[in-house]
């Protein structure tokens, strides 16, 4: 399972990507709204540091203002995704935009039958919101489940991206499902490498050793 981060926050993904955890980001214009910076700019900044694909999300309206701005949005590096929120007017704009080889990323996905229509539009990655339906008291995962199922069944090649990740069970649920990319916020990310076995060892390692080096002094 590819690990991408969810932030558009320089300081995050520059250390994610040194750890070698940043197969990937993806940004929402409010995460972009939070670093309060022009954004190509920032676009640009985050391809710099990660190889694999940066999903940046178009905010027009319209079919043409979308396949504008996802082409401009393209233009800033080879590894631009853009995030197309779904809907009659997104999915049109992604047939558009992957017509000309730009991947597209189809977001705001709450139905495995919606994730159906993307892969049918022919989106590259398809991004169910699992956090935002626990919240509202559906099974998040269980979208992400049976969308997998789908597009199997039917050999769609989309790439599944769960998302609106809240905590580190949704990450191993999604790893136990063999879901292929999960995007996680920072502070998840930081939250899977911590266990208190593992801080107790290394303490318990290094008073050892440092009982030992008296020892021999
Ligand atoms: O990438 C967008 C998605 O992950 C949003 O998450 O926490 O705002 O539901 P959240």
């Amino acid at each position: 399972m590819k690990f991408f981060l969810d932030t558009a926050h320089m300081p995050d993904i520059r250390k994610a990507a040194a750890v070698g955890v940043a197969d990937g980001v993806t940004t929402n214009p409010t995460l972009v709204a939070k670093e309060k910076r022009d954004f190509p700019t920032l676009v640009g900044e985050i391809c710099s540091v990660v190889d694999g694909p940066v999903s940046a999300e178009v905010t027009a309206d319209d079919v043409e203002g979308m396949v504008r701005e996802g082409r401009a949005l393209a233009s800033i590096a080879a590894n631009v995704v853009i995030k197309v929120p779904f809907g009659q007017v997104g999915l049109q704009a992604v047939r558009a935009l992957e017509r000309e080889k730009i991947h597209t990323n189809v977001t705001l996905v709450f139905s495995p039958l919606q994730a159906l229509l993307a892969a049918r539009a022919g989106a590259s990655y398809i991004s169910p919101f699992i956090g935002r339906l626990d919240d509202v008291g559906h099974r998040g995962m269980e979208v992400v489940e049976q969308t997998l199922e789908i597009l199997s069944n039917y050999d769609l090649h989309a790439q599944v991206i769960v998302a609106s990740v809240r905590h580190p069970l949704h990450v191993l649920e999604a790893a136990l499902i063999g879901a292929p990319i999960v995007t996680v916020p920072p502070s998840v990310l930081w939250k899977l490498f911590d266990h208190p076995l593992t801080e107790a060892g290394i303490a318990r390692f290094k008073a050892d050793w440092s009982g030992l080096q008296e020892t021999l002094r």
